[in-house]
């Protein structure tokens, strides 16, 4: 299992499994989201076109997410496979990974959108070493600082509330038609990503067997 998609919702969880499972799998975590925020943070002409988008929580157009990915794709670590996250996100994206990759798997996570809006609202991050906390389920030992560095935690933008509104629009319209995409041709394992993180573990690894 070396070319691995996990598909979800904003919030489903499915970075966080992603970082454990690329290292379960020996495989690199390829975030189209990450990529895209270090472009931004890095203000490259690419980030700084892809910003406004992200801040709306609109999809990046796809010419600059697929030139983004093409790229990180090409790194000598990727040639053993990939866990993608967040990629693709509509119908063209997964024609067009379709061009150049043959999936072994997809992985759906499946949750309902009130447990969507907390975990978003309760989400922060470190600025520095981009750890991912959250004040209910993963809270840091001192409050609002990171574990790792010290660094004071914030929100990220698409978090405020309007932002996530307009994500789970968009996810509904454009990336839950790949839910059929995937399923003809029988790649979709799809797990209910509700409970703690060590239970959708435990699902996530019996849909990549
Ligand atoms: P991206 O970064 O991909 O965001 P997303 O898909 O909206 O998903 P999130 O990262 O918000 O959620 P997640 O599922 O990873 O959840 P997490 O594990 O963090 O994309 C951001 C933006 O970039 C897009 O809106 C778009 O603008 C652009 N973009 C990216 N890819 C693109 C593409 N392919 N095409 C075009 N545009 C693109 O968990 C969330 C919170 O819940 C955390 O606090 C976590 O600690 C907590 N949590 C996780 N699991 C559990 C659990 N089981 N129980 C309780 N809490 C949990
Ligand atoms: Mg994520």
């Amino acid at each position: 299992m070396h070319r691995v998609v996990f598909l979800g919702p904003p919030g489903a969880g499915k970075g966080t499994q992603a970082d454990q499972f690329a290292r379960e799998l020996g495989v690199p975590h390829l975030s189209t989201g990450d990529l895209l925020r270090s472009a931004v943070a890095a203000r490259t002409p690419l980030g700084l076109e892809a910003d406004g988008h992200m801040r709306a929580g609109r999809l990046v157009p796809d010419d600059l997410v697929l030139k983004i990915l093409r790229e990180r794709l090409g790194q000598p670590d990727a040639t053993v496979g990939y866990l993608l996250d967040g990629f693709p996100r509509n119908l063209a994206q997964a024609e067009a990974l379709g061009k150049f990759a043959e999936l072994d798997r997809v992985v759906s996570f499946d949750i309902v959108p009130e447990l969507l809006v907390r975990r978003l609202s309760e989400r922060r991050v470190c600025p520095t070493c981009q750890s991912v906390y959250n004040l209910s389920s993963k809270p840091p030992n001192v409050a609002d600082r990171c574990d790792a560095d010290g660094s004071p935690l914030v929100q990220r933008p698409d978090d405020r509330p309007e932002a996530v509104t307009t994500r789970l629009k968009v996810y509904a319209d454009q990336t839950a038609p790949l839910l059929e995409y995937y399923g003809t041709r029988k790649l979709l394992r799809s797990i209910d990503a509700s409970g703690t993180p060590e239970q959708v573990a435990e699902r996530v690894r019996r849909a990549l067997r």
